[in-house]
């Protein structure tokens, strides 16, 4: 109910941050209706090019603060002040990014013949709803919300109940740029109180939703309650295939970044090392020894690894592992809940799994902590196989130096984005988004404007 309050934490101590009012759905309603009128008046009225000039001011009003963005975000998410500070200027960047083409968005003319005229426009989705997760929370609110603005939509966003700060902070940044009140409304609660009546609201045009498979599920159905479109990112059990030719020591740092970034909290983490058995032992014992020197502590030290963002989390993630274990995975490294130094926060020690079945939990769950699977395939068809054998298909990576493997890799797995030699190059400009369980749409790039415009072709006879 509106007037109650929800705590938000710091994952690394364990204590609470501060309360922060919830939104219900009175609030919520409140916040549909300033975006619906905004919709058709103080946004309407503003031209694509002084939107264009409004989005890069933004991305300048959150440059100037990154610092303090940055250590609120490590703070209330608990992730490196590093990843940060990193997470802030990617925020930056999607609203310059997305400022350019906003006096862009044309249409075609179409040919009938002479007897005819017709011609597409773009037009503005509507009012918009953003649902956020806790692992990025600034970085996916402005994935969202600066295409959305560009093509001329409103928006409300709802942060993560657990990393609602910067989602907060952001309408300072949107005033200063002159984006008119009621353009950009943020309610902030738990899912059910404040998700739910957002995504059911009958105001809301379309829902973007990053999070868990079953969550989105129901997110869909309020959507299809009253005919909205969604972008669906549900995350994914994504496979960095290393094959015995690949760079050695490109493929240990690219295993590394792909799962211990943020504690593998990171939808298109590569949580699976799929490795070809003639290199298996060498890699796996450079893999354990970098990272039994891992440092873990608070965010603000920038260590290695930072806590994971909750109690809950931290259990999920304990379970799995003990259940994948008792199905018959054998732990390599790590496995057990940590307490660094004085810290009584959320901490997992970064953990391998050598998979034992291609069915057991930690091939075909969503981890989302710092726990690599590792399965051993005896050439590349069986890699292959072992890295399409998910219900998931976000990312893919490969190491190799033959060409037509990688690509011929690229062609066969399902995932919306592929990694050669390298994992997460890319961002803003790439287009992102999933298969499979992993979702549907695609957000960043040009792609991600896609979901804010609807096309109406004119035609007249002439
Ligand atoms: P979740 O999917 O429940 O939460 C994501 C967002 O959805 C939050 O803002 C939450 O408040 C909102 N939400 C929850 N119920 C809702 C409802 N009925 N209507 C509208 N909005 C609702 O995920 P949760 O519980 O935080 O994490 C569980 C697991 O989900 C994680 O362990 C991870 O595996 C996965 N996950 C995946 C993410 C990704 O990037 N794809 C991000 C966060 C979680
Ligand atoms: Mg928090």
């Amino acid at each position: 109910m509106s007037g109650d309050a929800h705590p938000s934490y710091d994952p690394a101590t364990g204590e609470v941050l501060c309360d922060v009012p919830v939104s219900g759905t009175d609030l919520v309603d409140e916040a549909v209706e300033a975006s619906r009128i905004a919709l058709k008046g103080a946004w309407a009225s503003v031209t694509p090019a002084e939107r264009s000039r409004m989005l890069n001011r933004v991305a300048q009003a959150i440059r100037k603060d990154a610092q303090r963005l940055a250590t609120v975000e490590c703070l209330d998410s608990g992730k490196p002040l590093r990843e940060a500070v990193g997470d802030i200027e990617t925020s930056a960047r999607y609203f310059e990014y997305y400022a350019g083409i906003a006096d862009k968005l044309q249409g075609d003319t179409i040919p009938l013949g002479p007897d005819f005229v017709s011609f597409t426009m773009h037009e503005p989705i509507g009012a918009t709803a953003h649902i956020i997760p806790w692992n990025f929370p600034l970085v996916t609110t402005a994935r969202g919300l600066a295409p959305a603005l560009a093509a001329g939509a409103t928006a409300v966003i709802k942060p993560a109940e657990q990393t609602p700060l910067t989602a907060l902070m952001l309408p300072v940044y949107l005033e200063q740029a002159g984006i008119p009140a009621g353009v950009v409304n943020v309610v902030c609660g738990p899912g059910k109180m404040t998700g739910a009546p957002l995504t059911q609201h009958p105001g809301i045009a379309h829902v973007t939703f990053t999070g868990s498979v079953d969550t989105g599920k129901t997110v869909m159905m309020s959507a299809a309650s009253h005919i909205a479109s969604t972008t669906m990112e549900l995350g994914g059990k994504s496979p960095v295939v290393v094959l015995a030719d690949a760079d050695f020591d490109a493929a240990i740092e690219g295993t590394l970044k792909a799962i211990f970034t943020n504690a593998g909290q990171v939808c298109s983490a590569g949580s699976r090392l799929v490795i070809e058995r003639s290199v298996a032992d060498k890699f796996l014992s450079e893999l354990i020894k970098r990272i039994e020197q891992f440092t873990f502590g608070h965010g603000l030290d920038n260590p290695n690894i930072g806590p994971v963002v909750s109690k809950q989390q931290l259990l999920k993630i304990e379970g799995i592992v003990r259940d994948s274990v008792s199905a018959g995975a054998e732990l390599l490294t790590g496995g057990n809940i940590k307490r660094p130094d004085k810290l009584n926060g959320w901490f997992f020690e970064p953990t391998i799994l050598l998979a034992g079945d291609s069915s057991t939990k930690c091939v075909q769950e969503e981890i989302f902590g710092p726990v690599l699977t590792v399965q051993i395939a005896a050439d590349f068809e069986h890699a292959l196989e072992l890295a399409e054998g998910t219900d998931f298909g976000l990312v893919a990576g490969i190491y190799t130096k033959d060409v037509s493997k990688a690509l011929r890799f690229s062609r066969k797995i399902s995932a919306g984005q592929v990694f050669i030699n390298q994992f997460f190059a890319g961002g803003v400009e790439t287009p992102f988004g999933g298969t499979k369980n992993s979702g549907f749409g695609r957000e960043k790039g040009l792609e991600g404007l896609k979901a804010y415009y609807t096309v109406k072709t004119v035609t007249a006879r002439i």
